[in-house]
């Protein structure tokens, strides 16, 4: 007899299977085919699939002194609300996290305010004592300048003092000096630049947003089986027709054309990691030339109708939402496995629903997709064994935790 059991149509190691998930203490105690006893069951309706918990390792979500943009209190709950259990916070923040002190008070502020779990960045540029002296779950690098303006001069010194996983924004200081419309070259360049120290140093790098043909190509020619990459939605979906007839779509890297779009989509198979990017400003500040798209909850709900589509499938969306994330960033405590926390993201395929930015819990009070009918969302989201969000209402207090990553040879 389980604490609680979970009974209905399973994503399982690329199959939908009827069965049961039995929950102990908030782990995964069993996974069964058919139904187990529990002490409380709750059984799915018709047409929903119960994914394993889907992380984002690409989340802006502000707070110190821009909490008007996001807080981890908004921002959390936008997770939950699109699907999200673990978020990978990014650390241009104001001030940024990038010395121990504001690493502190990063933690401090996710305790109690946090209603997803978390892993909390470190920014790397010039300041390799710091970064040493922290226990952060991932390093940040920016190449070039970006929201917050810092970044790095010497991008493979800093990349090899981190002592972690490195996620990088690679767009080259230099080229968009020169072109502020950051060319797709900018990314391309600096790309090629992180490959080479990636290639020398041997040290698992993840690559940011690639969104062009040229990017893609480089990073999988190369393949180096310890370099990693995300791409976002927003350049899945949408292309820079989409930002010249809506400025405020403006985001780093830009949005590009359609055969670079399209270049991503014949590479599905090959793409490790979607990640949103969540980069929430206010419409006052994306109306000052602020870049950066909101995405937590979009991101689930696009992919879910891009299974519709018949342009990917829901297995595509585990893998690249949850099984690679979680190796890559070697998280310990999550995955769908005996002993591992019972987070899930519970999805109806059927459901349309219209995109209402007014009635999410970002505070970016707009979304590209603002008016778009979808067919696919998400309906429950789960967090150690307890129902978080059910139908766009969130649940209980802020319990979120920080991730375990395994410690670092
Ligand atoms: O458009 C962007 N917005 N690109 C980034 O790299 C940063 C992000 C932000 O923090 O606003
Ligand atoms: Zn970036
Ligand atoms: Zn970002």
């Amino acid at each position: 007899m389980f604490e609680m059991v979970l009974y209905g149509k399973v994503a399982f190691r690329g199959r939908i299977l009827t069965g049961s998930i039995g929950v102990e203490k908030g782990r995964i105690a069993r996974i069964a085919l058919g139904e187990l006893k529990g002490e409380e069951t709750l059984r799915l309706p018709r047409g929903q699939v119960l994914l394993p918990g889907l992380v984002d390792v690409h989340v802006h979500l502000r707070d110190f002194e821009q909490a008007n943009k996001e807080t981890i209190e908004s921002g959390t709950k936008a997770a939950l609300h699109g699907g999200i259990t673990v978020v990978f916070d990014m650390p241009n923040t104001k001030p940024p996290v990038m010395d121990a002190r504001t690493f502190r008070m990063r933690e401090l502020l996710f305790r109690g305010k946090s209603y997803a779990d978390y892993a909390i960045g470190f920014l790397v540029s010039r300041n390799c004592g710091e970064a040493k002296s922290v226990n952060a779950d991932f390093y940040k690098v920016f190449m070039g300048a970006s929201t917050g303006g810092i970044f790095s001069e010497d991008f493979e010194g800093d990349y090899s003092c981190a002592p972690g996983v490195v996620s990088v924004h690679a767009e080259d200081a230099e080229i968009i000096g020169k072109n502020p419309q950051r060319p797709p070259e900018a990314e391309i360049r600096a790309i090629e630049k992180a490959l080479n120290a990636a290639e020398k140093l041997r040290k698992p790098l993840n690559i940011c947003h690639v969104s062009t043909a040229g990017g893609i190509r480089a990073v999988l020619e190369k393949a180096l089986p310890w370099v990693s990459f995300e791409v976002t939605p927003h350049h899945l979906f949408l292309t820079k027709e989409d930002f010249e007839k809506n400025p405020l779509l403006k985001v780093y890297p830009p949005l590009r054309g359609e055969r670079d779009r399209r270049a991503l989509w014949e590479n599905l198979s090959r793409i490790p990691i979607i990640a949103s990017d969540h980069a929430p400003h206010t419409l006052e500040d994306k109306g000052a030339g602020a870049a950066g798209i909101p995405g937590l909850e979009t991101e689930v709900a696009l992919l879910l109708d891009a299974v519709n589509r018949g342009l990917m499938s829901l297995h595509d969306i585990v893998e690249k939402m949850h099984s690679n994330p979680i190796r890559i960033f070697n998280i310990m405590n999550k995955g769908f496995d005996v002993g591992r926390d019972a987070d899930f993201t519970v999805v109806d395929l059927r459901r349309e629903w219209v995109v209402k930015p007014e009635e999410f819990y970002t505070k970016a009070k707009w979304s590209p997709w603002e008016g778009r009918k979808l067919r696919g969302k998400v309906v429950k989201t789960f967090i150690r064994g307890e129902l978080l969000m059910e139908e766009d209402d969130i649940f209980g207090k802020p319990a979120g935790r920080r991730v375990e990553v395994a410690a670092k040879g």
